[in-house]
């Protein structure tokens, strides 16, 4: 019956996304795996409220069908924080779609834009849900690697030159999963200035960017984007809660009709409940104290992170050192193979898992990497796992160099 698949799901090829977090119940296990924001951040009560609110407001019509746009108020607010917490000045409720998660709306820009074979550029690492999405789409992938500022941009203009039909490119401009990192200020700008050189879209997704714990915020790419070729995209999971599956992304509108096209065939319609309940919340509660009180405990966790590193990592080991999000990237020496040291040593004996860098890069070709999630763990548990996972990687490097 496989035989009747289409190619692109590749039946003898696991998901990107399967396995990524080792099952794991030891009692002192120590899990730096997870993508997930802290539970008990979640501004729960307030939310049953704003969903009671959703369902009693019109009756039997509440649980009709309503429309693929969801409610005008809730992009009309949407539009406001694009304009002044994004700088993305002109945007209006015309400009705003919701979508079922960031990755409805990655995986809606890969369908407008990718046929089979076309030139995409991804970050090496990038976020591997992307990745997931992509690979339905069957591009043609171009890498650019990560620096401490973002993508290498030198990197990414030679690419441009020797490839003119790069059409697409997806970045995590801020705080990257996996990488920590954010684009600069000067490779934003520079960024624009080659897709309209070059002809191509740009994808900026940024579930993190209000998740900052230091430093000053830098405006989007979209607020450069003078020839509507940046498609901003963000999420309520991670400020919010992952369950209510509800993103939000900013476009020109003769991007958006089509993007609307795509959606009408995907799932008809945005849940229209959870972005009634969306918008209750957001009109009786301040998203943005909220944040506040999000980063001021993601800093904490943030700062043990930091400190665990300078502390624990040896030499020859290095780290990102993010600015704000969930994730930092150490990278080992290539003698050390991180997907094997995790099953073989890290978890039985350490009792502690990363997720390891294979399934970050386009051609599963680096394995060097792992990405460490920070904000899912008290300071004490990182300061312990940190301690466990350096002495691992210290007794490997030993046993490489005799
Ligand atoms: C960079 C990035 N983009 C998109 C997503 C998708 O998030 P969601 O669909 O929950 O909004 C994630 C989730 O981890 C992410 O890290």
């Amino acid at each position: 019956m496989e035989n009747l698949f289409a190619d692109r799901v590749h039946p003898e090829t696991a998901s990107r996304l399967a396995g990524l977090f080792p099952v794991m119940d030891y009692d002192d296990a120590i899990k730096f795996t997870a993508g997930a924001p802290a539970e008990n951040l979640f501004p729960s009560d307030e939310m049953k409220q704003a969903y009671l609110a959703a369902m009693a407001a019109e009756g039997d019509h509440t649980f009709q069908y309503h429309t693929v746009e969801g409610p005008y108020e809730l992009r009309e607010r949407l539009a406001k924080r694009a304009r002044e917490r994004m700088k993305i000045t002109d945007a209006k409720p015309e400009n705003v779609m919701l979508t079922a998660g960031g990755q409805q709306g990655i995986d809606l820009v890969a369908k407008l834009l990718l046929n089979k074979g076309d030139a995409m550029v991804v970050e090496a690492p990038t976020y591997v849900g992307a990745l997931a999405s992509f690979d339905m789409y069957e591009p043609t992938y171009y890498e650019v690697n990560l620096e401490a500022d973002g993508m290498a941009i030198d990197q990414l203009e030679t690419l441009l030159r020797a490839h003119p039909d790069i059409k697409f490119l997806y970045t995590v401009a801020d705080f990257h999963n996996p990488g920590g990192v954010t684009l600069s200020l000067a490779k934003r700008q520079r960024l624009v200035e080659l897709a309209n050189q070059y002809d191509f879209m740009i994808l900026e997704d940024t579930p993190y960017r209000d998740l900052r714990y230091v430093g000053e915020s830098l405006p989007t790419i979209k607020s450069f984007d003078t020839e509507g070729r940046v498609i901003f995209l963000s999420s309520f999971s991670k400020v919010l809660m992952p369950a209510l599956r509800l993103g939000w992304l900013v476009a020109d509108e003769k991007v958006l009709k089509q993007l609307y096209k795509l959606k009408e065939g995907a799932d008809l319609e945005v849940p229209n409940l959870t972005a009634a309940a969306v918008n209750n919340f957001l009109a009786n509660n301040s998203l943005d104290d909220h944040i506040a009180k999000l980063n001021q405990e993601y800093l904490i966790r943030q700062q043990a992170m930091l400190k665990a590193i300078a502390t624990y990592m040896p030499e020859g080991v290095t780290a990102t050192k993010p600015e704000g999000g969930f994730f930092t990237w150490v990278t080992v020496p290539e003698s050390i193979n991180t997907t094997d040291l995790l099953y073989n040593e890290a978890t039985p004996n350490q009792h502690i898992a990363y997720v390891p860098s294979k399934n970050f890069y386009a051609y599963k070709d680096h394995t060097n990497g792992m990405r460490l999630n920070f904000t899912g763990l008290t300071p004490a548990q990182i300061d312990d796992g940190m301690k466990r996972l350096g002495t691992l990687l210290a007794d490997r490097l030993t046993k490489v160099i005799n």
